[in-house]
């Protein structure tokens, strides 16, 4: 073993664990039931969805009229994958699409909607068929809560104050009635605002200082409709991307009196390199322990992006809102590279608990986070072929690990040792664990060596240990995934691995695997 690695995952009591005798672990795992921390808010599951290749259309929405069996449009077997997926949140309508939509081409009969130019995605003409109700009743429909992202770049400060009005005002003005004379009557609930996106690129090349100021502006001017609490929108200023700790500074320095979150983005990419970023699914050993070094840089930015927040609040009342996030890699061979459809392996499983275990680690600050994208695009859950779909091994990570969502974090100690035979430093195990309002006591473990199982001696501090059951996400191949022709080839089954002696729990992890257990 190398100098033993004491992670605090949930960075909440960094006492050394107990001197455990567990000669044949690799790893000590001690989870303190009874020092219970934040709650993981169900946000941190959220999901992102783009106009963007198929992500809306011939993914989520196919048309009334379209043979895929459908529900009002929407493609029926991704509306029940979506179901079982129990998404918290979804944000639309970008991305960098969201500064050049404009609200009002979305909505009223679709054959009388004018068209728009996608210059980010493709250079396709959007024929803004899927606008404000059909997003809006689809998360209705799955109790999702939408997440709107609204145009600041390309637009005005009345157009995003209206289409405000338009969602959500049950008054007897000029856009809630616009919205009557569209067959919605009620408002829907929309609580989740991002003023802009990536303002410092796409959606405006701003400096800092006229991106808190211009948030300042249209913060202003958005009001609240409907008395109760639950009414007031939730204000989403757009934050840094990696490491760009000065816009952090300025934004909170400006306008974190005013917001009520910052966002962050942080895309993995596995060669470090924008213009030739890897393949989803031909790749090496080394450069899956690349990737996962890439990834794991997430700690160090969420840490040191939070520590800049606290310096203006220490309360932690703004969260960090991790917008977008996920691997980035080719297109697919002979894809239309606008349109930013890969492949998604069993490394993208890995590297969605690790963040998904990070984003958890920091609940204190950490309230959303948005994996980019939820249908055929980037580190997608759900791959369509016209009414063929595939679940990807991230979708079922995002599945497993659902008993987290709104639960409280438990406080975990972890030693564990780094991979020997990766250059970067890579952990052998991360872990997770919560309470749900129920008292079910929930594990999620990951084994990040491809070659070999480990071996984790676990101690449950504070609570009494049952026969713990699980599931487990594992393969043989790194690069295994799932297709259209074999769209099974990686799924979670049951877990034996974990037997309980006395108060210690031995769990032997698969090679390169995700496991959830209810202890
Ligand atoms: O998710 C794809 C794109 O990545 C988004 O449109 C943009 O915000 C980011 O750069």
């Amino acid at each position: 073993m190398t100098p033993p690695l004491l992670r605090a995952a949930a960075l909440l009591a960094l006492a050394v664990a107990p001197a455990l005798a567990a000669a044949d672990s690799d790893t000590l795992v001690t989870v303190r039931a009874n020092q219970p921390g934040p709650v993981i808010n169900r946000n941190i599951y959220g999901q992102f969805s783009e106009h963007l290749g198929h992500c809306i259309y011939d993914g989520i929405w196919v048309g009334p009229d379209s043979a895929v069996p459908n529900t009002n449009g929407y493609s029926n077997a991704v509306l029940a994958a979506l179901k079982d997926l129990h998404v918290p949140l979804l944000r639309w309508p970008g991305g960098c699409f969201a500064d050049e939509y404009h609200w009002k081409d979305g909505i009223g009969p679709m054959e009388k909607r004018p068209s728009m130019y996608n210059s980010h995605w493709g250079g396709v003409v959007e024929n803004n068929h899927f606008g404000t109700h059909e997003f809006l009743n689809m998360c209705e429909m799955l109790g999702i809560e939408p997440y709107v992202c609204i145009n600041v770049g390309s637009g005005t400060v009345q157009e995003a104050m209206e289409w405000v009005e338009y969602m959500t005002s049950d008054a007897t003005s000029p856009m809630a009635n616009l919205r009557r004379a569209n067959g919605r009557d009620k408002p829907w609930k929309v609580r989740y605002l991002a003023i802009g996106n990536e303002s410092w690129g796409c959606g405006g090349s701003m400096r800092p200082e006229f991106c808190a100021d211009n948030f300042r502006r249209y913060n202003t001017f958005i009001k609240n409709y409907g008395g109760s609490p639950e009414d007031r929108i939730y204000r989403v200023a757009c934050g840094a991307s990696d490491e760009d700790y000065e816009w952090t500074d300025t934004l909170m320095k400006l306008a974190g009196r005013q917001m009520d979150g910052l966002s962050l983005h942080y895309y993995t990419i596995q060669t470090g390199s924008w213009e030739k970023k890897g393949s989803a699914t031909h790749f090496t050993k080394d450069e899956y322990f690349e990737t996962l070094g890439h990834t794991l840089r997430i700690e160090e930015f969420v840490t040191k992006h939070s520590a800049i927040m606290d310096k203006y609040d220490p309360k932690k009342r703004v969260g960090l809102c991790v917008d977008e996030w996920g691997i980035w890699t080719d297109v697919e061979p002979g894809t239309n590279p606008g349109f930013l459809f890969q492949q998604n392996s069993m490394r993208d499983a890995i590297l969605a608990a690790l963040n998904l275990h990070i984003f958890q680690a920091h609940a204190d600050r950490v309230v959303m986070a948005n994996i980019a994208q939820m249908v055929n695009v980037l580190q997608a859950m759900i791959l369509t072929d016209h009414q063929r779909i595939v679940l990807t091994p991230t979708y079922h990570v995002f599945e497993m690990l659902n008993v987290h969502q709104g639960a409280t974090s438990l406080p975990v100690e972890l030693r564990t040792p780094d991979l020997a035979q990766s250059k970067e430093k890579i952990p052998t195990v991360s872990a997770s664990a919560s309470r749900d309002a129920a008292g079910k006591i929930h594990l999620s473990l990951v084994n990040t060596n491809p070659d070999a199982p480990t071996t984790v001696a676990c101690t449950l501090v504070g609570a009494p240990l049952g026969a713990p059951t699980g599931r487990v996400l594992a393969t043989a191949d790194i690069t295994a995934h799932n297709t259209f022709d074999l769209p099974h080839a990686v799924e979670p089954r049951a877990f034996t691995g974990a037997t309980v002696s006395g108060d210690r729990l031995s769990i032997v992890l698969p090679p390169m695997s995700v496991v959830i257990l209810e202890l």
